[in-house]
C-alpha cells in the first residue's frame, strides 16, 4: 500500500520545551516544520515512498519528514537542533532518528517507538509512545536517563 501518512506531529519533550522557555530561551521551527498550537512541531512527509500501514493498521517501512526543531538557551550554550526526523520501522524494531544539527551531517537515533502501545488520537491520527535512546541522551544534554518517556509521536493520515 502506498504511503498515506502526511505529517509527523512531535513535541520532542514537553518538560524540555518548558525549561527552554522559562529560562528565557527560544524555540523555533524551520525548514518546512511549523509549531503547533500545543507547542510541538509538525513535520511534513517527504515526497515519494514513505511509511505504509500493514494489515493490522501498524506503520511499516521508512518515513522521512522534513523540517527542523531548534532550541536555544543560556546565551547559546544550550543549542539543540533536530532536523528531518525519520521513522524507521522494521522487524528489528521501531525508532525515530534525526540529524542532530542544521548542517545535517550526523543522523542519530533519538528514541524508540512502542508500537504495541499505539493508539488512535482525537482526529484519527496514530499516537505512538516514545522512549529516549542512547544518542538521544547526548542530544538533550545528558539530563534524562535511558528510556525516559519523550512526547508521543502523532502520525496524521491522509
Ligand atoms: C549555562 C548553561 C546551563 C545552565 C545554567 C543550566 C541550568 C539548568 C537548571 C537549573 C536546570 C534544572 C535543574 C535540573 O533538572 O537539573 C536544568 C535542566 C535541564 N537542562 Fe540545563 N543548563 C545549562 C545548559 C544546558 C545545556 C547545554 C543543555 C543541553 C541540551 C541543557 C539541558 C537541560 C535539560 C534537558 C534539563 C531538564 C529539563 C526538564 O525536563 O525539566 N542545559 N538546566
Amino acid at each position: 500500500m502506498a504511503t498515506n501518512v502526511t505529517s509527523l506531529n512531535w513535541g520532542v519533550k514537553q518538560s524540555f520545551r518548558n525549561y527552554v522557555e522559562v529560562t528565557g530561551g527560544v524555540i523555533e521551527a524551520g525548514g518546512g516544520a511549523e509549531r503547533t498550537a500545543d507547542g510541538g512541531f509538525t513535520f511534513t512527509a517527504a515526497p515519494g515512498e514513505g511509511l505504509s500501514l500493514d494489515a493490522d493498521g501498524k506503520p511499516v517501512g521508512q518515513g522521512l519528514f522534513l523540517g527542523e526543531a531548534r532550541f536555544e538557551a543560556h546565551g547559546g550554550m544550550l543549542s539543540v537542533c533536530l532536523a528531518d526526523p525519520m521513522l524507521e520501522i522494521s522487524e528489528a524494531g521501531a525508532v525515530i532518528t534525526a540529524f542532530d544539527s542544521s548542517a545535517r551531517t550526523r543522523r542519530v537515533q533519538i528514541a524508540r517507538l512502542d508500537l504495541a502501545a499505539m493508539s488512535a488520537g482525537d482526529e484519527g491520527e496514530l499516537v505512538i509512545p516514545t522512549a529516549l535512546s542512547m544518542d538521544g541522551i547526548q542530544v538533550l544534554g545528558d539530563h534524562y536517563p535511558l528510556n525516559t518517556a519523550l512526547d508521543p509521536v502523532r502520525l496524521k493520515l491522509a
